[in-house]
């Protein structure tokens, strides 16, 4: 089975996030018991409890393609405290987390091979759809050795998933390839993540 990957850019600079680590619901809503100790004892509460939430994302974006239609309960999605691991349920998937000054970022996934991935702020003037489809395919093009317009990212469209649409997919020449795709979007940031 091919593997899945599943990314997720929080912009940590979004005033309307800034409060949610002190707001007791909110943090035990979105984290297990032993993640709201985390949060608690923390000396940088924002940045871990966006960091759990970007890695419980990135790991609802695979578990959704193993399971067409799921619903995203981020308690559900339980994040070891090295940041390696996110479990949901009997599904196991690596776990990387990076952060940026101004960002945090998660890939989380199944199956062989290393990810690649990237951050980078949009031009204002991009829409943040088309800014993170461009950089997936700037970096697909890199890593393949293949021309940038020879490459696209789609979304069939499939009654399964909430908004009716697949999770995308990368194309050359119009044909699918055998790379997973994710991509996420927050704000001035863009991200992406292959596998
Ligand atoms: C997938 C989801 C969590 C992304 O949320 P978000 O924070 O708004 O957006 P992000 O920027 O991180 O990611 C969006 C990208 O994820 C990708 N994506 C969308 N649905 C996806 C899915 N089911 N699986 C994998 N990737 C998906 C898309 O490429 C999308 O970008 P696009 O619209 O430009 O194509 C959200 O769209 C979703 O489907 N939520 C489920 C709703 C739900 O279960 N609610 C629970 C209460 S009932």
């Amino acid at each position: 089975m091919m593997g899945h990957v599943g990314n997720d850019v929080v912009d940590l600079c979004d005033p309307h996030i800034a409060g949610h680590f002190e707001r007791s619901r909110f943090v035990a809503r979105v984290c297990g018991a032993e993640e709201v100790a985390r949060v608690a004892a923390s000396d940088d509460p924002h940045r871990l409890l966006w960091s759990l939430f970007a890695a419980k994302e990135a790991g609802y974006k695979v578990v959704a393609k193993m399971t067409p239609g799921i619903a995203f309960s981020p308690r559900r999605f339980i994040v070891n405290a090295a940041s390696t691991r996110v479990t949901h349920d009997q599904v196991e998937l690596w776990l990387y987390v990076t952060h940026g000054q101004e960002w945090v970022h998660a890939i989380a996934g199944h199956g062989e091979g290393e990810p690649v991935w990237a951050v980078e702020r949009r031009d204002a003037a991009t829409g943040e759809s088309v800014a993170a489809r461009d950089l997936a395919v700037r970096l697909a093009a890199g890593r393949l050795g293949l021309a940038p317009a020879t490459l696209s990212v789609d979304r069939e469209t499939d009654r399964r998933f909430r908004d009716d649409l697949a999770p995308p997919g990368m194309l050359h020449d119009g044909q699918r390839l055998a790379v997973d795709v994710s991509l996420s979007h927050d704000g001035p940031w863009v991200a992406c993540a292959l596998l």
